[in-house]
């Protein structure tokens, strides 16, 4: 049964607006996860996650199977007790970090050996492995373990990984054994629009909760990712959720919506937060410059978000380059306030079914600074 309702389609293109049901509650969508790697999104709490309006937050598999092991997050309650999220949480796999550990991990048809980036300690990780420790994380969505292609790839070898990733969806699929926790397969295929529809239709045979993109944002141009999601989307049935992994800037996230994604997790916000670049209605803001210096207005002033009703620009420019940790805490705010009013924007704009004004709006507001 599909844990997805959609409530209305945009007539203008593939957007739709809907929810998705986990056992710890409903989160709206187009949604966009903020990233909480460690078992916390950087430099804000749970509390700060509930004030912004986040339903549903990302952890990972990776990070916290090294460290501090799912056995010890078993014990406390899962990722929730653990970290006092009451939401919902997505897990990610796994697949995708122990990739990028390149020299470190060697893929074959049983798993992936790596080593751990913290102290170098062998580790192995199987579908059936990334799925068993995803249960005792105790996450509402858990991601099957797929293996990512690098950019470029040739046919040969984005054919050969995707195959992969396929048997494994089916191997986490056939593991899976609580019901209660949604599995999603993860859509690979390189830049191939056909590898990756033939992709999709044998993951909708294995039959999921839900079906990712993946293997997107990884170097190649804006139009060949858009093209990409435009040719996987039709390819996945209209009436379960489709997410985008690891996409994107704001821009991103309106042009996946325009394509028909319903969910986005990416670092962006967060990350771009502690380094002192912040998002803005009219662009991005980098707060060191001297410009700000003396600058008595708030970040945003259409912002809502705890930052921009209490700070002035002068003092958040203090605060980031005196290295203060109340940087960190009032800049991720914003930033993650900012992402989620996007996608309520988003979302109402659907409703209202004038999502091609909306977009349109949207690049004419950060162009008129
Ligand atoms: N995060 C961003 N891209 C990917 C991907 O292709 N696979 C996984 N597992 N996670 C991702
Ligand atoms: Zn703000």
């Amino acid at each position: 049964m599909t844990p997805f309702t959609l409530h209305t389609r945009s007539s203008e293109c593939a957007a739709r607006r809907g929810e998705v049901r986990t056992r710890h509650g409903i989160f709206q969508t187009p949604v966009f996860m903020p990233v909480g790697t460690q078992a916390t999104v950087k430099a804000v709490t749970p509390e700060n996650l509930l004030e912004m309006g986040a339903g549903i937050i990302l952890g990972n598999t990776y990070h916290l199977f090294i460290r501090p092991g799912h056995e010890l997050i078993r014990r406390f309650g899962g990722l929730h007790g653990f970290m006092n999220w009451p939401g919902s949480i997505l897990t990610d796999s796994g697949g995708f970090q122990i990739f990028s550990l390149k020299d470190l991990a060697t893929i074959t048809e049983e798993g992936a050996a790596f080593r751990s980036h913290l102290d170098g300690a062998k580790l192995f990780l199987s579908p059936e492995g990334a799925v068993q420790v995803q249960e005792s994380l105790g996450s509402d969505i858990m991601m099957c373990l797929d293996t990512c292609i690098p950019y470029p790839a040739d046919r040969r070898q984005a054919q050969a990984s995707t195959d992969l990733t396929t048997r494994w969806a089916g191997r986490c699929r056939q593991a899976h054994s609580n019901r209660e926790q949604l599995l999603f397969g993860i859509v690979q295929g390189g830049m191939y629009a056909d590898m990756r529809q033939s992709a999709a239709a044998a993951l909708v045979d294995i039959g999921f909760d839900g079906y990712a993109i993946g293997g997107l944002s990884v170097g190649e141009s804006k139009t060949l990712m858009h093209e990409m999601t435009e040719a996987t989307v039709p390819a996945l049935p209209a009436d379960y959720p489709v997410y985008l992994m690891g996409v994107g800037t704001p821009a991103d996230l309106v042009e996946g919506v325009w394509r028909g994604i319903d969910m986005f997790d990416c670092v962006m916000p967060t990350r771009n937060a502690r380094n002192g670049t912040l998002f803005t209605s009219h662009g991005k803001v980098v707060i060191k410059n001297a410009r700000y210096r003396d600058d008595p207005a708030p970040l945003d002033a259409t912002c809502t978000c705890y930052t921009c009703r209490n700070y002035s620009r002068a003092y958040l420019r203090h605060l980031f380059v005196s290295r203060e940790i109340l940087s960190y805490h009032l800049n991720t705010i914003h930033n993650l306030h900012y992402y989620i009013n996007l996608m309520d924007q988003i979302r109402t704009a659907i409703e209202a079914d004038c999502y091609a004004r909306f977009r349109n709006d949207f690049y004419s507001r950060l162009t008129d600074q």
